[in-house]
This record gives structure tokens, C-alpha cells and sequence, in this order.
């Protein structure tokens, strides 16, 4: 970081351009100009045309699939800057890709999340802006700040919308609960129920049991991340199987890979609310309703930019 004065901008990756640009409309800055072609052989060939000297820059990427493409892609942006004299970095990360890894869970296998962060600070971050990290432990892999902003009061709102009768709220799983209490409680004092899940492979997983009461229940299942939609799907099933009525899913980050539309559309859910930390594809399943996080970010970019409180946009 070499000081930065008044001046900021938001630079869009491309990786999740439509909220890029629902930033940059929030915010009322234009997105900086800068162009991310490729050379032949499939490498990035990356130039920002815009002066940024001393500017506090702001990098929107979530790295979400293609991950390594858009991993990489975050990378050279955050270098280019760094060598273009940018007064403060700022890497604006919605989904944090490879989080899952967090730990050595067994020999021989890398900590990718610790990969990610190192290669972040080195390409030249000075700071991190997440939302609704797999793990929030994952800050400390950092020794720069990193903010870490909640989807909650965004999905809550929808969720409200949705006017769910006296809803029991359901964590997939145990890893869960905490995100699913915190939901409950903002919900007056909502009743919770957890899925005892078991992984079988990184695609495949089993549901024996539903602890808490779903019958004749309305239920609003609230997960991280749906990925291959496995857990939600077999959710969804489980608590349908012990009698829930109304089954309305709400989770941040529709990552949706492999046969995730499908399991999904083939499960009994009422309608499931995702943010648009990942942009959807055309494929995407039917009762789907994508609520928007670009207010929450602009917000707290603006909060980081005049050195104000980002905690204090969840009091
Ligand atoms: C697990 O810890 C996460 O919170 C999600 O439940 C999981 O990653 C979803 O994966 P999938 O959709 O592949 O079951």
C-alpha cells in the first residue's frame, strides 16, 4: 500500500460482471476501465487503461467456477494494480473459492484455502472483502484486515417477504447451526431443527435423521453454499419425510455445479433464495429467486473507503 487520497474505483474481473456493475451503480462511480483479453494460448492479457496512481481500488471477483480461470484472473488484476502505483487494494470476494479446504483432514493434502490467501497478499492485497465465508476462521489465514459481511439481512428480507407461517428453521447439517440459529433468532425466536448428515463423497451424501420437530411445520432450510445440491436436496426430502409443510430454502452462494438443477428440481422445495454473489447460468432451477448483495457491498466498500465501521451494517 503506498497511501491513497480520496479517489476510488471499482474494477470488475470477469467473473461476476452484472454485480460488478450493480456496485458501481450503488456507489455512483463509473467501473474502471480496464480490459482482460486473452492470448492465444488461453493466457489473460491484462491491462487497466485508466490512471490509478494513489487511487483506493476495489477488485469485484468472486473466484466461483471456473474457479482456477477466475483465481487467476484476481491474481494478475491485483498485480497489475500493485505495479500501477493503486494507493490502497482492495480484493472484493463474494464467494471465496477453495475454502472447503481449510485444514489437513486427513495426510498428504494441501490447506488451498491458506493458498488462496497467501497468493492474494502477494499479488498485492491489501485487504479482503468476503461475504459469508464457508469457514470464518479462514480470516486469520490473512495477517492483512479482512471484512467479512453476513447475506443474512438480505436473504431475511426475502425470506419476510415469503410471509412463512411460524417457520421451524433447518441447518442441513451440523457445521451449520450457528448460521442457522442466527437466522432463527432474527426470525422472533424461530424454532430449529438440524439434519444429521454424513458425506459419502465429494458428490454423494446420506441423511438419517432430522433432530427437532418439522411436522406439520413450515420450514426454511438455510445453508452457505449449495454446490452439487446433494445436501440441500437430501434436506429437503428428510424433513418432507417427517411431515414439514411449506419448504422455502435460502442460502448465499448458488455455486449450482454438476447435477445440482436437477437434484434441485426434482426435490420438494416450495422456492429457494439465492444471493448473486455467483451469477446464475441459463440452467437454473425453476423456483429459484436471486436477491441482489450489491446495496451490502457498496455499502461497506463506501464504509472501508471513509475508514467507518463495516460491523456496524448488521447492528
Ligand atoms: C457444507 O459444509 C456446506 O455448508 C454445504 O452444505 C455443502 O458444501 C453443499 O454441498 P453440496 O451442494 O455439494 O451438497
Amino acid at each position: 500500500m503506498t497511501g491513497y487520497s480520496d479517489k476510488i474505483t471499482v474494477i470488475a474481473g470477469n467473473s461476476n460482471p452484472a454485480l460488478a456493475a450493480a456496485i458501481s451503480r450503488e456507489l455512483k462511480i463509473p467501473l474502471a476501465s480496464a480490459n482482460s483479453r486473452r492470448f492465444p494460448d488461453g493466457e489473460f492479457d491484462i491491462k487497466v487503461d485508466d490512471d490509478l496512481r494513489g487511487t483506493d481500488c476495489f477488485v469485484i471477483q468472486p473466484t466461483c467456477p471456473p474457479v482456477n480461470e477466475n483465481w487467476i484472473e484476481l491474481l494478475l488484476l491485483l498485480d497489475c494494480l500493485r505495479r500501477s502505483s493503486a494507493g490502497r487494494i482492495t480484493a472484493v470476494m463474494p464467494y471465496f473459492g477453495y475454502a472447503r479446504k481449510d485444514r489437513k483432514d486427513e495426510g498428504r493434502v494441501p490447506i488451498s484455502a491458506k493458498v488462496v490467501a497467501n497468493t492474494l497478499v502477494h499479488s498485492g492485497a491489501d485487504r479482503v472483502l468476503a461475504l459469508d465465508l464457508h469457514a470464518a476462521q479462514i480470516q486469520g489465514f490473512f495477517d492483512i484486515p479482512v471484512d467479512h459481511l453476513y447475506a443474512k439481512p438480505v436473504l431475511l428480507a426475502a425470506v419476510r417477504a415469503l410471509q412463512v407461517d411460524q417457520p421451524v428453521v433447518v441447518s442441513p447439517d451440523v457445521g451449520g447451526i450457528k448460521m442457522a440459529r442466527s437466522y432463527a433468532k432474527a426470525l422472533d425466536g424461530a424454532d430449529l431443527a438440524i439434519v444429521d448428515k454424513r458425506r459419502i463423497s465429494g458428490s454423494q451424501i446420506a441423511v438419517e435423521h432430522v433432530i427437532g420437530d418439522v411436522e406439520g411445520r413450515n420450514v426454511i432450510i438455510v445453508d452457505d453454499m449449495i454446490s452439487t445440491g446433494g445436501s440441500m436436496a437430501e434436506a429437503a426430502g428428510i424433513v418432507r419425510r417427517h411431515g414439514a409443510r411449506r419448504v422455502v430454502v435460502a442460502v448465499t452462494h448458488a455455486v449450482l455445479c454438476g447435477p445440482a438443477v436437477e437434484r434441485l428440481d426434482a426435490a420438494p422445495i416450495d422456492r429457494i433464495l439465492v444471493t448473486d454473489s455467483i451469477p446464475l447460468g441459463e440452467k437454473r432451477p425453476q423456483n429459484v429467486e436471486v436477491v441482489s448483495v450489491a446495496p451490502l457491498l457498496a455499502r461497506a466498500i463506501r464504509n472501508i473507503h471513509r475508514n467507518e465501521s463495516v460491523s456496524s451494517l448488521f447492528d
